[in-house]
């Protein structure tokens, strides 16, 4: 989604911004823009549709934008189709004011009629211009330019993250945040502000997290914060501590690719510190015995991927705890009336923490009683903020959109606290406990040896990359691997698949295998292997082809069946989906490569998804 920057010091403001906005780029955008104030040239903009290389080509052509306070945005289309005039700064008619906007303004329409009726007129489609304009409306030369937002702010229904320069103030830069993610950057004679860390990261590591309602008014001298009734507020001050090289690609052709090769580094960060002889220990869960026992019920809310680490998770979950697990998706949960209470666990999981549809979900449930535990990797972020408790995946910063690293940790993660509860409420005992902890200290070096072996998937690519359908079975948690492999496949190679519970083909599906149909066909649960086969044979005798995901104890069977396999190696069935995801994700990254996609930036997607 949209990516804000903002930058005000000594030193020229329009390579900063750029600079960051390239760091912003794997959020997802269509068009990117900067805004820059001098005392002798006022507010100077330029923006254009299209990738930032093409705004930085426009830049070269043109005399430097003078200025060392500015804006710069990266555009995620809403309101308004992606060309050069809806992209992002706005400035008002008068001049005198430029916005840049994270977030959808739900009432724009209203204020728009408002000031059309008083002769304003608007350039572009956006609901953000509304912003610009009413700021300008409400100004009075000469004024604290903090009343005319304060009076915009109470008008604004909806979400956002602003950016906001005055044409007369060419050292002053304002933010103010509502239900968009907005940090603040402090550092030496400068200061920022920022959609995440990674945009200003080259030059500070300490930041501070805006909360909903507050406005910043930064000058290269320091940053005053207000809360919504114009109080002053003490923020609390963070140091990032992963590197940077941690968001670069270093030498690897895309993210992606280098998240995938990086999931044993992350799992070693996520388990390690969380097992301690040979059982699961959470140091930082405030979570008490006496709440864990009133738990009648959990529900898992999630988006996208984080979703399809709910559906593997409630499996492992009911087996571990015998507890209703209920998997939902956070756009439909809110308007669900959903059936929390006090004695409900509500695990939200997100690797953004900012996923808008997550986050109201959260808010819903807290209001209803329920007790918000989080999974999250970006640290300090606004889910894991609103959260009763936070367990961080530790993945480090995740670029690509498609997410691979964060849905590893994510998977281990639940399977871990799941553990950790069935052990503190006496009902994970034995064999069965002490198998599934061993095997977790030993998945970074299985998942090593997964990676070790790329070529099959490259060659299974070379084969497949032209196909126009793909269907994805398995059973139990093949069926919820699946899932995840069919949102790998399809968000970056753009080529349609379907994931499906094996044994549903026979209520409808099958009707759509035909001879070619290439069917991925999840293997790996080894209690239901045999099941597993009867699927193969099914759609075989209708002509698919099928490439099988299995493991090394199943190599031989598979062989005999299948056309080709993807093999992993054996460990608990609870642990399996942990090795089983990767080769699905190879798979999609280089049938994604083959089809020559855009893979770290897949078309119309973005990576934090911070609009409903
Ligand atoms: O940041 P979140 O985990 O809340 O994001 C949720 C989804 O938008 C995300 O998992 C999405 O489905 C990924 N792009 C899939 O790779």
């Amino acid at each position: 989604m949209c990516g804000i920057i903002g930058f005000t010091g000594s030193s020229p403001a329009v390579p900063i911004l750029l600079d960051g906005l390239e760091h912003l780029e794997y959020r997802g955008y269509d068009s990117a823009g900067v805004a820059v104030i001098s005392p002798e040239k006022g507010l100077q903009i330029q923006k254009r549709k299209g990738r930032l290389s093409a705004l930085r080509e426009k830049l070269d052509g043109l005399p430097p934008l003078e200025g060392t306070t500015g804006v710069g945005h990266t555009r995620w289309a809403t309101h308004g189709e992606p060309n050069d005039v809806n992209s992002h700064p706005h400035v008002s008619q008068n001049g005198r004011v430029a916005i840049v906007h994270n977030g959808i303004i739900e009432n724009y329409a209203e204020i728009k009629e408002f000031l059309l009726h008083r002769g304003v007129r608007f350039r572009s489609d956006t609901d953000s211009e509304v912003v610009a304009q009413l700021l300008d409306y409400y100004f009075t030369d000469g004024s604290d330019p903090l009343d005319a937002v304060y009076r915009v702010l109470e008008k604004l229904e909806g979400a956002y993250a602003l950016g906001i320069l005055c044409a007369d103030r060419p050292d002053m830069l304002i933010a103010a945040r509502k239900d968009a993610p907005l940090l603040l950057g402090y550092g030496q004679g400068e200061n920022f502000i920022a959609s995440d860390a990674t945009a200003i990261i080259a030059r500070t590591r300490t930041v501070a997290y805006m909360e909903d309602g507050e406005v910043a008014v930064l000058t290269p001298r320091g940053i005053d914060v207000y809360d919504e009734y114009r109080r002053p507020v003490e923020k609390q001050r963070h140091t990032i501590d992963w590197d940077v090289s941690a968001a670069e690609k270093g030498g690897y052709a895309h993210f992606m690719f280098k998240e995938i090769m990086e999931q044993p580094e992350a799992l070693r960060h996520t388990v390690s510190p969380r097992l301690r002889d040979g059982e699961v220990a959470f140091d930082e869960l405030s979570l008490t015995e006496e709440k864990l026992r009133s738990f009648r019920r959990i529900f898992i809310v999630a988006c996208g991927s984080s979703y399809h680490v709910g559906m593997l998770g409630k499996y492992s979950l009911e087996r571990f705890l015998r507890l209703p697990v209920e998997v939902c998706l956070a756009s439909e949960f809110r308007y669900s009336s959903p059936l929390v209470d006090e004695r409900s666990l509500v695990i939200v999981i997100s690797q953004s923490g900012e996923t808008l549809d997550s986050m109201a979900a959260l808010r819903e449930a807290k209001a209803l009683g329920g007790y918000i535990l989080s999974i999250v990797n970006v640290v300090g972020s606004s889910i894991a903020r609103e959260s009763d408790d936070v367990l961080y995946t530790w993945a480090g910063p995740e670029i690509a959109v498609a997410t691979t690293k964060a849905y590893s940790t994510q998977l281990v993660l639940l399977t871990m606290f799941g553990l950790w509860m069935a052990r503190a409420l006496g009902r994970a005992g034995g064999p069965e406990y002490a198998a599934v902890t061993a095997e977790l200290g030993l998945l970074p070096e299985k998942l090593e040896t997964v990676l070790a072996g790329t070529d099959v998937y490259q060659y299974l690519a070379s084969l497949y990359f032209n196909r126009d359908c793909v269907f994805f079975i398995g059973r139990n948690l093949d069926y919820a691997l699946g899932l995840e492999g069919s949102l790998k496949l399809k968000e970056i190679s753009y080529i349609h698949s379907e994931s499906y519970a094996a044994g549903e083909l026979k209520h409808g599906t099958i009707s759509l295998i035909e001879p070619g149909t290439l069917v991925v066909a999840l293997a790996t649960y080894g209690p239901l292997i045999d099941k597993a086969v009867s699927n193969i044979v099914e759609v075989k005798a209708r002509g698919a082809e099928v490439v099988a995901l299995t493991t090394e104890s199943q190599r031989e069977r598979m062989e005999k069946l299948a056309d080709h396999v993807m093999v992993i190696p054996d460990t608990h069935p609870a642990l399996q989906p942990n090795l089983g995801v990767v080769p699905l994700q190879l798979f999609a990254y280089y049938i994604a490569l083959q089809r020559g996609c855009d893979i770290d930036k897949p078309k119309n997607l973005a990576k934090s998804v911070t609009v409903e």
